[in-house]
């Protein structure tokens, strides 16, 4: 859950390690450090964020070097612990994503034959390790030292007096960017997007050597890999928050944009290329965590319509401990990073179980995408506020999509039924744009209720997920403790908890819960709950149930998730800028979860 930048090339690498940096500080940011290699080995680290580091270091004159940013997982914040982290003799510096699991015991033997640590980190131990297996070629010595390592991993190694950089990956993204004259290495495309978008992407167990004119990869055997590089289209603009405060909101306003490219030239198709041909499954199974759980569960209800395919939502972390059954269901991990560790885990597991999977990713060529059957790119763009918004909604429309897919084939869906679901997906992005355009009076509302210290969310059917998701979107940035309930429920307990200092958000759109949901509404009024209700446009009821009301457009209920998420995004976004808290990046989380 750090970022990783390398440099290799013909320019100064001090400002542009700094510059490839600063775009991944969404992935950590308690401490920082940079290595160039010039005339010698500069090394330079500092705790706190990345403007502390720019501010306070040194010129480090050198072509040769790489960066990092930190999210602690294995040692405190400080500067001793920040990356890059070097040997005895300061000539090998290491930067590392992952945690190295067998460093109590490397350390220990590394201490036996005289090296002295300086640091609290997993980490240190590949530095040492480098060092005593170093025997003039960096690539052979970082090849060496992993035969030690057990662990996940991304590491770019440099070293005084050679003119390149070494990397190694298992199970933590990295990609090298391509240059003229020049090549780079991150943790994340975006990092890169202002010098390249020709991107070459690691897999599991390869090192990389990368220097100014060439890049060689080798798999775990040492053979050479040619892998063909792709041209990403996204442009830093994509990356950069585009005038917005941040880019949270930013991402909630591409709303519109990335349902439109998520479905562009899909929905058509599905006929003729089905996602899924002959298959044999009668199930479906959906793995992920959090906000991308929330979508699975949304989507567990778009499945069974659309289909009839009975499904299940798991998850990742608990996967592993579920028994496998007789059924043969169809996995389908959902992970917007394409990197989450324990969904990695379980797509792993659903293969040693026999079963097909499929991945619903954002980030082309993740690691998730090369451990599943079949993937479906939600195609939202780069998303760096660390809340899920447009990579979130992009995954309900690949639910419509896979449901559509899945539909046709158990012929619950017929022709007609398609054509009306294609109209109705054409529709989404101007519903949501309608909320967009309600900004103003969500932001109302968040000021009223900014000082509140429990909210609850609740709906019923294919609306009580979204209620769980705008719970997890307020709590998350805004610090508010929010939970989402499906609304039948609140009489088992939650009710306990009501006063007139925690409101409660209800969804109400006009479908077969409507009029259970003005029994709830009117439930949580009569404990001196303040209600704030999302109803559809025309609905002139709702307002005599609820204290304040946002309307969407009225459309068929299987598809207000996605306008009324929206309106919970705003709302958490509103409620967290009037409470000053740092959106973009929330304490104690991270955008990317690479450790179990
Ligand atoms: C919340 C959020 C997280 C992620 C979760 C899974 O806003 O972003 O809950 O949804 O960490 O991440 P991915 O989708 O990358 O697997």
């Amino acid at each position: 859950m750090c970022g990783i930048v390398g440099y290799a090339g013909g320019r100064e690498a001090q400002q542009i390690l700094l510059d490839c940096l600063k775009r991944l500080e969404y992935r950590g940011y308690d401490s920082s450090g940079i290595a160039v290699v010039g005339a010698d080995l500069q090394l330079f680290k500092s705790k706190g964020e990345i403007a502390v580091l720019e501010s306070s270091m040194p010129v480090m004159k050198g072509s040769f070097g790489i960066a990092h940013t930190r999210w602690a997982t294995q040692g405190k914040p400080t500067t001793e612990n920040a990356h890059p982290l070097a040997d005895c003799s300061n000539r090998f510096a290491v930067v590392h994503n992952g945690i190295i699991s067998n460093f109590m015991d490397l350390r220990e033997s590394l201490q036996k034959d005289g090296h002295t640590f300086s640091s609290e980190t997993d980490t240190e131990v590949f530095s040492h390790l480098v060092e005593s297996e170093y025997k003039g070629d960096l690539l052979e010595a970082v090849r060496n030292a992993l035969k030690r390592v057990d662990g996940t991993y991304a590491f770019a190694v440099v070293t005084h007096g050679k003119d390149e950089v070494v990397a190694a990956r298992n199970e933590s993204p990295l990609v090298i960017g391509l240059g003229d004259g020049e090549n780079f290495l991150a943790s994340d495309v975006t990092a890169l997007l202002k010098y390249t978008n020709l991107m070459v992407y690691m897999s599991d167990g390869e090192v990389a050597r990368i220097t100014k004119d060439s890049v060689t990869i080798l798999d775990r055997e040492g053979r050479e890999v040619k892998r063909e590089p792709q041209r990403i289209s996204w442009s830093l603009d994509d990356a950069e928050k585009g005038g917005y405060p941040h880019f949270m909101l930013k991402e909630i306003f591409e709303q519109p944009n990335a349902i439109h490219e998520s479905m562009l030239g899909r929905v058509e198709s599905l006929e003729s290329e089905p996602f899924f041909q002959g298959s044999p499954f009668s199930s479906v199974k959906i793995i992920a965590c959090g906000t991308s759980y929330h979508a699975g569960l949304t989507g567990k209800y778009i499945l069974e319509e659309l289909s009839r395919t009975p499904t299940t939502v798991q998850i990742s972390s608990e996967y592993r401990y579920s028994t496998a059954s007789r059924e043969n269901p169809l996995v389908v991990l959902v992970t917007q990073s394409g990197e989450t560790l324990d969904t990695m885990a379980a797509a792993r597991e659903a293969r040693k179980r026999g079963h097909r999977t499929v991945g619903i990713a954002n980030v082309m060529g993740s690691a998730i995408t090369r451990e599943v059957d079949h993937v479906i790119y939600t195609r939202a763009g780069p998303e760096i506020g660390v809340a899920a918004t447009k990579t979130f909604v992009t995954q309900l429309v690949a639910m419509y999509l896979l449901g559509m897919d899945l539909g046709m084939q158990t012929k619950a869906m017929s022709a007609q039924g398609k054509r009306s679901m294609i109209g109705q997906l054409r529709n989404l992005p101007r519903a949501v744009q309608d909320v967009l355009n309600q900004a103003d009076e969500i932001e109302a509302l968040a000021k009223k209720y900014s000082s509140a210290k429990d909210m609850f969310f609740i709906g019923r059917n294919i609306n009580y997920p979204i209620a769980l998701e705008g719970a997890l979107k307020t709590k998350e940035i805004s610090y508010i403790h929010g939970e989402g309930f499906p609304a039948g429920e609140l009489k088992h307990g939650p009710l306990a908890l009501l006063s007139k200092d925690s409101p409660v958000v209800a969804v109400a759109v006009k479908d077969h819960t409507y009029e259970k949901m003005l029994g709830n509404i009117s439930e949580v009024s009569a404990r001196g709950s303040p209600v704030i209700a999302i109803g559809f446009e025309g609905d002139t009821e709702l307002a005599k149930y609820a204290d304040d009301v946002i309307y969407i457009r009225e459309i068929p209920p299987l598809f207000s998730p996605v306008p009324v998420i929206v309106v919970l995004q705003l709302l958490a976004y509103y409620l967290a800028r009037e409470r000053g808290c740092p959106i973009d990046k929330p304490k104690n989380i991270a955008k990317t979860v690479t450790v179990e």
